[in-house]
């Protein structure tokens, strides 16, 4: 198995990756951190530990990450997720909380990859805070990932405002210094962004069917499914987040292009958009005023939604 740690905001969307990561046979999950972004950490950290006891997850570390972005303040996504984040599904667990705080937790999983001659995939799901501490405070750890496979961005269409995903926009220093220090440090970053994001959609059908199986996991699935139809008023609802760790397993069902990738970061319509850049031309680009040297980041274009929503339907059901 590819093993991964995943960075969270859970959330609806990040539930439903987890419950997949827990359960595919080709994921070993060594830790989850949490960040603020889709609810408040404290909240994010205990839907976590809620959803890992629903998929029947053993003692897997999960550590409390940054409670504020960067430079500004958290924004509230209830509207999409609810107020507990969890569409009002979240129970209390007596999962334990890691001691060590994310930053923590990733650089000693990591550095033990590193001992082993190992390699993890981050797959981070939310605002790139703890990512971005991470790299700065502790860039050693760049030996042990192997890649980092996260949500968020868009080559095209935004979501929080027209031009910036969600992710991105909540804490944009963030992610501007996490694409930045993993382009220094030569880390493999892909983008699963809202260019796939949508495409991957299961049936209010597929869901009820999930919804009516007695294992806690796949209720906990259906229902999130059902609460997110219900929130868009629509027939189908995104497994979201769920694509990233369906790539981690079927990379085939996506396709990337490498491209330049930076984030924006004044106080305009653009700020948090991900600014990738498409030209076949560039030119000199000694000539170029812009100082930061963009990222090349794997972008994704296009994912084959039935193969990805056929394949988390089947682990989430096994
Ligand atoms: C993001 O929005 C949130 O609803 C999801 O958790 C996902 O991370 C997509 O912009």
């Amino acid at each position: 198995p590819i093993p991964v740690i995943m960075d969270v905001d859970t959330g609806i969307d990040d539930a439903m990756s987890l419950l997949f990561a827990v359960r595919h046979p080709g994921i070993d999950l060594r830790a989850v951190t949490c960040v603020v972004g889709n609810t408040g950490v404290e909240q994010v950290a205990a839907n976590t530990r809620y959803v890992l006891d629903a998929a029947g997850a053993p003692d897997i570390p999960v550590a409390r990450g940054s409670a504020r972005p960067m430079l500004v303040p958290p924004a509230d996504a209830s509207h999409v997720h609810g107020v507990d984040g969890l569409g009002g599904f979240s129970r209390p667990s007596d999962r334990r909380m890691s001691r060590l705080s994310a930053v923590e937790l990733l650089r000693r999983e990591l550095m033990a990859a590193v001992g082993t001659g190992e390699k993890i995939t981050l797959v981070p799901s939310a605002p790139l805070t703890n990512i971005a501490l991470l790299l700065r405070t502790h860039p050693e750890v760049a030996a042990g990932i192997e890649r980092i496979l996260f949500m968020g961005g868009s080559a095209s269409v935004g979501n929080a405002t027209a031009t910036a995903e969600f992710n991105i926009w909540h804490d944009p220093e963030a992610a501007a210094v996490a694409l930045t220090a993993a382009g220094e440090l030569d880390i493999p970053v892909t983008m699963y962004g809202l260019d796939v994001f949508n495409d991957v959609v299961i049936s209010r059908s597929e869901a009820a069917r999930l919804r009516s199986r007695l294992d806690p996991a796949a209720q906990l699935a259906g229902s999130l499914i059902e609460f997110a139809c219900d929130t868009f008023d629509a027939d189908t609802a995104t497994i979201g987040d769920a694509g990233t760790v369906c790539a981690v397993v079927d990379p085939d069902g996506l396709r990337t292009e490498r491209f330049p990738v930076q984030v924006e970061l004044s106080r305009g319509l653009a700020r948090g958009q991900t600014v990738v850049d498409r030209r076949t031309w560039i030119g000199d680009l000694k000539a170029d005023p812009q100082q930061t040297r963009p990222t090349m980041v794997d972008v994704a274009l296009e994912v084959d939604g039935r193969r990805y929503a056929d394949l988390w339907l089947a682990t989430i059901s096994a």
